[in-house]
């Protein structure tokens, strides 16, 4: 039985993975070249599109550029040029296979970007770029070795979510257009690079790095770091790369990832892209993690020793699904991707870590979305779902709402049809959209056709995706470690006893809710208390420590400011950077500069994505 078994299994894999292939590739043979328009790209995909990238280019950590050559095979459905999006290159030539030099023409954008208009023939095939990309091209982020943990090499990594691909490589930069790509890349002697692609284990002496994304791709998820890059195994089709000094933890952090991948698999299907691995970035990284396929880039303040924030793994794989194999059409769909990754990342927790665990984690998220809410007002149009981001910046939509009111909408639609129906829907989604993007059009559609009509079960999707706010009809989420926590917290201020609390043995996520729910009217003796019984301003926890300076400074409590200031400068993440400066300038009366002086010392050492927002809350 077991040899029958044994000869069957091999087949039947090489069948199913067959179909799946065919499935796609009929796809896309016989789509109709119909984009729909992104307000955030110039190109003209209806006209003619990308296909397939190659790309060979040199890192110069001197002058703090990328040059080389964008090398596109094309599709041209009958135009007389093909536009690219640039923000900020220099064009030394174009050529387009069948002519030498062409005559391309760059136009004035918007603040977005400009266009580069490459004139082209219906036998035009390939078209081959020469550039140059600026010292501060928003993509990327050259550190030098001080910035780095490890403080050996410098270290180059580019973040292209939502627009900033434009800045490092020629491209129709739209999450609607997708393309596979390969890439020759050059970096100084000892250095190691990797992409979001194929990628190599060890480091070689030349220098040089060969790519393969045999998967089309949108340009979002084109991604590179290069630095003092060491590689640890997980399991079978999982690993870390990290400077070395943070290898060991960062692979005992991640120690569950190929569970994570395995639990994913069998709720929503096969991981069709191969290797997951994650690296772990220098500590300006601007984001907790991005999901660029095959390689995760992440934060290095998820790394807590206790492996306490791994749900933030689960996010950037879940995204392997929702967002890399189904992704929005432009970003004002950006729900379609967060939204159905929040969920998925709640999904993969309960399987792994149980019921009240992921529990903890989406109340702490839905309390944060409440409170963001309020502050935007509950009619703002940025709070519905589908939003309009025409003649803005991507970076505008970005809130709480896509990810938590986008998460409470599927799993609202969860308690409605019920778990089984519902993951067999997801399941068809990702399935019947795979490799391609979608509009929320067409995620509303089918949600009627799938769900709503099939099960003839009324579910409102408008209150959810076009109306702005908090539908009345919001799950409720109970979480009995959190009322112990509250419980406790009366407890403590009425009786004085601080100490007793140290037995309860909380969960970084209770310790969370702790500090987020201290009044308001504490002295500064029971703060100062606080932290003498719990060192929070001591904690190896990002999450923790940047809680508790966030309350400390909202309380006035200048005894962490040093703190405050090292944590400001160490740390790159946007989502810790900008309640706390945005604390310290409304406290600016109480410490007048402090928000300014740190911000100056600060500055040099996060990525446009951080600076950007942050220069306009100074502005
Ligand atoms: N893809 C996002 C990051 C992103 C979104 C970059 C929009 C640019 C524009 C990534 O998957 C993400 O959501 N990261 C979160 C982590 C998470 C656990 C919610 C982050 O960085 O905080
Ligand atoms: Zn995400």
């Amino acid at each position: 039985m077991k040899r029958i078994l044994l000869w069957i299994l091999p087949i039947a894999l090489f069948i199913i993975q067959g179909c799946g292939e065919e499935i796609v590739k009929e796809q896309t043979d016989n789509m109709v070249p119909k984009y729909s328009k992104d307000p955030h790209s110039f190109s003209n995909p209806n006209e003619a599109v990308v296909k397939h990238l190659d790309l060979s280019i040199n890192l110069d950590f001197e002058r703090k550029v990328v040059s080389g050559v964008a090398n596109y095979q094309i599709e041209n459905f009958g135009g007389s040029e093909i536009i690219l999006d640039i923000l900020g290159l220099e064009i030394h030539s174009v050529y387009t296979g069948e002519e030498d030099k062409v005559k391309y023409k760059i136009e004035e954008g918007d603040e977005n970007g400009n266009m580069l208009i490459i004139p082209i023939t219906s036998s035009t095939k390939s078209i081959e770029i020469e550039y140059t990309t600026s010292p501060i091209a928003m993509a990327l982020q050259w550190l030098a070795p001080e910035q780095t943990g490890g403080k050996k090499m410098p270290f180059l990594y580019t973040q292209g979510q939502a627009i900033l691909t434009r800045t490092w490589i020629p491209c129709q930069d739209s999450p609607g257009i997708r393309f596979t790509y390969n890439a020759k890349v050059k970096v100084p002697e000892g250095m190691m690079a990797v992409m979001s692609a194929d990628n190599t284990q060890s480091r070689n002496n030349t220098g040089e790095y060969s790519f393969v994304m045999d998967i089309p791709v949108p340009s979002y998820l084109v991604a590179i770091a290069v630095g003092d890059i060491e590689f640890k195994a997980i399991g079978e089709r999982t690993g870390v790369y990290c400077e070395s000094y943070l290898l060991d933890e960062s692979a005992y952090e991640f120690a569950d990832m190929e569970k994570m991948l395995i639990a994913t698999e069998n709720m929503y299907g096969p991981y069709p892209w191969g290797r997951y691995d994650v690296i772990v970035l220098p500590p300006s990284f601007p984001f907790g993690g991005m999901e660029n396929p095959k390689l995760t880039f992440a934060t290095p303040t998820i790394i807590a020793g206790d492996r306490s924030l791994t749900s933030l793994i689960a996010h950037e794989l879940a995204h392997s699904w929702s967002g890399n194999l189904v992704t929005n059409a432009n970003w004002n769909d950006l729900w379609i991707n967060e939204g159905f990754t929040v969920y998925l990342e709640q999904r993969i927790m309960e399987e792994l870590y149980g019921r009240e665990y992921a529990e903890m984690l989406s109340s702490l998220s839905l309390q944060e979305l409440e409170d963001e809410i309020e502050e935007m007002g509950n009619d703002n149009p940025d709070t519905r779902l589908e939003i309009d981001l025409e003649a803005r910046n991507p970076d505008d939509g970005f809130s709480g709402v896509p990810y938590t009111k986008g998460y409470m909408m599927l799993r609202k639609m969860e308690e409605t049809f019920g778990r089984d129906k519902f993951d067999e829907f997801l399941k068809g989604y990702f399935k019947t959209f795979q490799f391609t993007s979608v509009t929320t059009d067409v995620v509303e559609s089918y949600i009627k056709t799938n769900l709503i009509d099939r099960y003839n079960i009324a579910f409102n999707t408008d209150e959810w995706i076009h109306e702005p706010g908090l539908p009345e009809s919001i799950s409720k989420i109970n979480s009995d470690k959190f009322e112990k926590v509250e419980e406790s917290i009366s407890i403590m201020l009425a009786s004085g006893a601080y100490g007793d609390l140290r037995i309860a043995d909380w969960s970084t996520h209770e310790w969370l809710h702790f500090i987020h729910h201290l009044p308001s009217d504490l002295v500064i003796e029971q703060i100062a208390r606080i932290d003498e019984e719990f060192e929070f301003s001591k904690s190896g926890n990002s999450e923790i420590l940047a809680a508790w300076l966030l309350f400390c400074v909202e309380n006035n409590y200048s005894a962490v400011f040093p703190e405050v200031e090292k944590f400001l400068i160490n740390v790159g993440r946007r989502k810790f950077l900008t309640p706390l400066y945005k604390e310290l300038i409304n406290s600016d009366d109480k410490h007048p500069g402090l928000a300014k002086d740190i911000y100056s010392k600060a500055r040099a050492n996060y990525h446009s994505v951080s600076y950007e927002t942050l220069d306009r809350l100074f502005e």
